[in-house]
This record gives C-alpha cells, sequence and structure tokens, in this order.
C-alpha cells in the first residue's frame, strides 16, 4: 500500500510531466494549462484537506509550514486562474506568468520533497502513513467537486 508521501509525490512527478509541454509556443498551450490546473488544484486540496491536518497534529517543527504551504496554494492557484483568464495573444503577459508560474511551482515543490515529506516520514509510521494514503485514495472522486470547469 503506498504512503500519503509516496502518492503526493507520484502527482509532483505528473506536474513534472505536463509541466514539459507548457510552452506559450505549443499549440496545445490552452488545453494543457487546463490540465495543469486541474491537476495541481486537485493535489493541492490532498494536501491541504489531509495532508497537513494529519502532520499538523505531529511535533511543532510543522507548525510554520502549515500557514506557508497553504498560502504557496493559494498563489498559485490564483496565477493558474490568472492564466486562463488571459487571451492567447497577449503573448508576452502570458510568457511572463507561465516563468512565475514555473518559479512558484519548483520551489514549493523543493520546499515540500526536501522538507515536508521527510519529516512526515520520520514522525510519523509507516501504517498511519499508508492508512492516510487509503484515505486519499478514496476520497479521489471527490476531488472534482473543487475544481474549475
Ligand atoms: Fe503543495
Ligand atoms: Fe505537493
Amino acid at each position: 500500500m503506498p504512503t500519503a508521501t509516496e502518492q503526493l509525490l507520484k502527482d509532483h512527478k505528473m506536474i513534472r510531466k505536463i509541466l514539459e509541454g507548457f510552452h506559450v509556443d505549443n499549440p496545445r498551450f490552452p488545453e494543457i494549462l487546463k490540465t495543469l490546473q486541474r491537476v495541481v488544484l486537485g493535489h493541492a486540496w490532498f494536501e491541504d484537506q489531509f495532508f497537513m491536518p494529519a502532520v499538523k497534529s505531529r511535533p511543532l517543527i510543522f507548525k510554520p509550514f502549515w500557514s506557508e504551504v497553504s498560502t504557496e496554494h493559494e498563489d498559485i492557484g490564483g496565477l493558474l486562474a490568472l492564466l486562463r483568464k488571459t487571451e492567447f495573444k497577449e503573448k508576452k503577459t502570458l510568457q511572463s506568468r507561465v516563468i512565475t508560474l514555473r518559479s512558484l511551482l519548483e520551489t514549493h515543490f523543493a520546499k515540500e520533497e526536501d522538507v515536508l515529506f521527510p519529516l512526515a516520514d520520520q514522525s510519523m509510521s509507516r501504517e498511519s502513513l499508508e492508512s492516510l494514503g487509503a484515505i486519499m485514495e478514496r476520497r479521489k472522486e471527490e476531488v472534482r467537486d473543487h475544481l474549475p470547469r
């Protein structure tokens, strides 16, 4: 049974894969943007709803991360929404927002992968990480209700 952190890392891998084609000059840019938005928001929803509350109840070291991570999720979500509203003929604006989004995602993932997830793995038992993973797996369908169309 995969643990919660293993599942979240798998999402990061998927998001990085989507980002490979995420270039303004890609003719499929609009569809890729839509997919990226759904996958990123769905992933952040799982972290906010299940992962962070579980680690929050653990040692105090997690405390500073709690608001930092959710603020970054809001920033990333806001930028994705803004990108969806940006006209495709506004290439330069689009391009600069794409660059900002990439760097936001990169630093956010690095924080989670280098600090947050290893801390969770250290402070929680394999069993509790697996049961959290199972809860997330069962709630997969629900994520759709929290995504934009
Ligand atoms: Fe996150
Ligand atoms: Fe994440």
